[in-house]
C-alpha cells in the first residue's frame, strides 16, 4: 500500500513510525514532513494547507490511503477533497472538523446536548463583549472562535486584562478572522486530562489517557506553548472518571454530531478538566494531539493502520484495540526562546541507538546534517513499568542529544508523580 500522511511535526513522525510496522505498507509519503521524518518516509515539499497540491499528488502517486493529521487541512476540507477523488482517508470531513474549527460551534453543541462544559457567552461584536465583561466574574477566559495555532485562549485575572484581550482579538485582529467571533467563558479549576479517541461515528474507543505540559517553564510558569512534554496514562483519569466521561461526554458527543448531520470519523481529542463537579470539556480537537500522540501511540499494541481503516470503513467495533500496561514519558527539546523569538540552523546530534525513540518536529536537512528549524525541535519518548523510571529514562536520553540553544523543561511528569503519591 502507498500511504500519504499530511503534516510535518512530532505527531506525524509518531504516526508514521507506527504505520511502518504494518507489513502491507510499501511506501509512506509525508507532505511536507521534515528533516527527521525523512528517515522514515519520503518527504514531499507540499504544504499541509495546500489542499489542491495534496489531492493532485495523491492522484498522481496512486495513494491507497491518506492520513490527514493537522487541524488546518481538516478544517479546510482535505478529507472531503481526497475522498472526492476516491482516496480513502483517516480524519473527519470539514463539516465535522468544525468541532475544533469553531469554538462557538463546540460550545453551542455542548449546551444543546447537555454535555458538561464551562458556562459561556458568544459575541460577534466588540462593544457587547466589553459590556458583558463589566459584570462577568474574574478570572475569566477569552477564546477566539477559530484556529489560532493554540494561542487563541487568554485567561484574564482582572476586568482590564479581559477587556484588553477582547480588544486585541476583535479590534486589533491579533488572530485575524479567527477573532471576529469570541467566546467568553467561566474559569474552571482542576487537573487536566487529554483523551484521544478513535471513532467511526458509531463506536468510540478511547486511547490511553495522557497529561500535557503546556507552559514553557518549570512549575507550569511562562507562556503557553504547543506542549513541552507528556506522560501517559494520566493518574487523574481513574476508572470512575473514565466511565463518567464515556457516559456523559464521549458517547453524547458522537451522538450529538450524528444528530447534527456531522458524523465524526477519525481521532477526536477530548481536552478535559476534572472539576469538583465532575469532568468537563475544555476543548475538542478534531485530530491527534501533539505531543500526546508521542506517548499514546508508542503504548498502542494493536496495528494502527488496521484501526484507522476500520474507522474509515465504519467497522471499528470489529477491532480489539489494546494498549500496553505500562507508562510513557515524552520530553520535548525546544529552541531556547520558544514560544517567542528563537534562532534556527544549529546541528542536531542524536545517537543511533535513540533514533527509534525520537520524534522530530522542527528540523531540516542541510546536506547530511540535521539542523534545527523550529521552536519545538524534537521529543524523546521512553516506556517503562513505572512512571518514575519512564521519566528517568527519557531525561537520560535527552542528555545524550545535543544542539546549540537546546531548552527543555526539567519537571515533565512531576505533577503526575505527586498525584500518584496522593500529594
Ligand atoms: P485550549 O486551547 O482551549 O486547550 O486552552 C488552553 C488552556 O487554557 C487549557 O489547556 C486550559 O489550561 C486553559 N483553559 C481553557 N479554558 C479554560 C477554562 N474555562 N477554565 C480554566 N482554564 C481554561
Ligand atoms: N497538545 C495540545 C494539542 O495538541 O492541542
Amino acid at each position: 500500500m502507498n500511504i500519504l500522511v499530511v503534516g510535518g511535526g512530532g505527531r506525524e513522525h509518531a504516526i508514521i513510525k507506527k504505520l511502518k510496522q504494518n507489513p502491507d505498507v510499501q511506501k509512506i509519503y509525508a507532505l511536507p514532513g521534515n528533516g527527521g521524518i525523512a528517515a522514515d518516509a519520503q518527504c514531499v515539499n507540499i504544504g499541509a494547507k495546500d489542499i489542491d497540491g495534496i489531492v493532485d499528488f495523491a492522484v498522481k502517486n496512486a495513494i491507497d490511503y491518506a492520513v490527514v493529521a493537522p487541524d488546518d487541512p481538516l478544517v479546510l476540507g482535505a478529507v472531503d477533497a481526497l475522498e472526492s477523488k476516491g482516496i480513502a482517508c483517516f480524519g473527519p470531513r470539514a463539516n465535522a472538523a468544525i468541532i475544533e474549527g469553531s469554538k462557538a460551534f463546540a460550545k453551542n453543541l455542548m449546551k444543546k446536548y447537555g454535555i458538561p462544559t464551562a458556562k459561556y457567552e458568544v459575541f460577534n461584536d466588540c462593544d457587547s463583549a466589553l459590556k458583558y465583561l463589566d459584570t462577568a466574574p474574574v478570572p475569566t477566559v477569552i477564546k477566539a472562535d477559530g484556529l489560532a495555532l493554540g494561542k487563541g485562549v487568554i485567561i484574564a485575572n482582572s476586568k482590564d486584562e479581559a477587556k484588553a484581550a477582547v480588544k486585541s482579538m476583535m479590534q486589533d485582529k491579533a488572530f485575524g478572522k479567527s477573532g471576529d467571533c469570541i467566546v467568553i467563558e467561566e474559569f474552571l479549576t482542576g487537573p487536566e486530562v487529554s483523551v484521544l479517541a478513535f471513532t467511526d461515528g458509531k463506536t468510540v474507543v478511547p486511547m490511553v489517557s495522557s497529561m500535557d505540559h503546556k507552559r514553557a517553564l518549570d512549575g507550569d510558569m511562562g507562556l503557553n506553548t504547543g506542549g513541552m512534554g507528556t506522560v501517559a496514562p494520566n493518574p487523574y483519569y481513574t476508572k470512575e472518571v473514565a466511565s463518567e466521561c464515556m457516559q456523559k461526554i464521549f458517547l453524547p458527543t458522537i451522538k450529538a454530531m450524528n444528530s447534527e448531520g456531522r458524523t465524526f470519523k477519525g481521532c477526536l481529542y477530548f481536552g478535559l478538566m476534572i472539576t469538583e463537579d465532575g469532568p468537563k470539556v475544555i476543548e475538542y480537537n478534531c485530530r491527534f494531539g501533539d505531543p500526546e500522540t508521542q506517548v499514546v501511540l508508542p503504548l498502542l499494541k494493536t496495528d494502527l493502520l488496521t484501526i484507522m481503516r476500520a474507522v474509515t470503513e465504519g467497522r471499528l467495533d470489529s477491532v480489539n484495540v489494546e494498549f500496553e500496561d505500562a507508562h510513557a514519558c515524552c520530553v520535548i527539546m525546544a529552541s531556547k526562546g520558544y514560544p517567542s523569538h528563537y534562532e534556527k540552523g544549529f546541528e542536531i546530534s542524536i545517537p543511533d541507538e535513540l533514533l527509534n525513540k525520537v520524534y522530530v518536529a522542527g528540523a531540516a536537512k542541510d546536506g547530511d546534517r540535521l539542523i534545527t528549524n523550529g521552536g519545538r525541535v524534537l521529543g524523546v519518548t521512553e516506556i517503562s513499568d513505572t512512571l518514575a523510571s519512564a521519566i528517568d529514562k527519557a531525561y537520560a536520553d535527552v542528555r545524550k542529544i545535543s544542539f546549540e540553544n537546546a531548552y527543555y523543561r526539567k519537571d515533565i511528569g512531576k505533577r503526575a508523580i505527586c498525584a500518584t503519591e496522593g500529594k
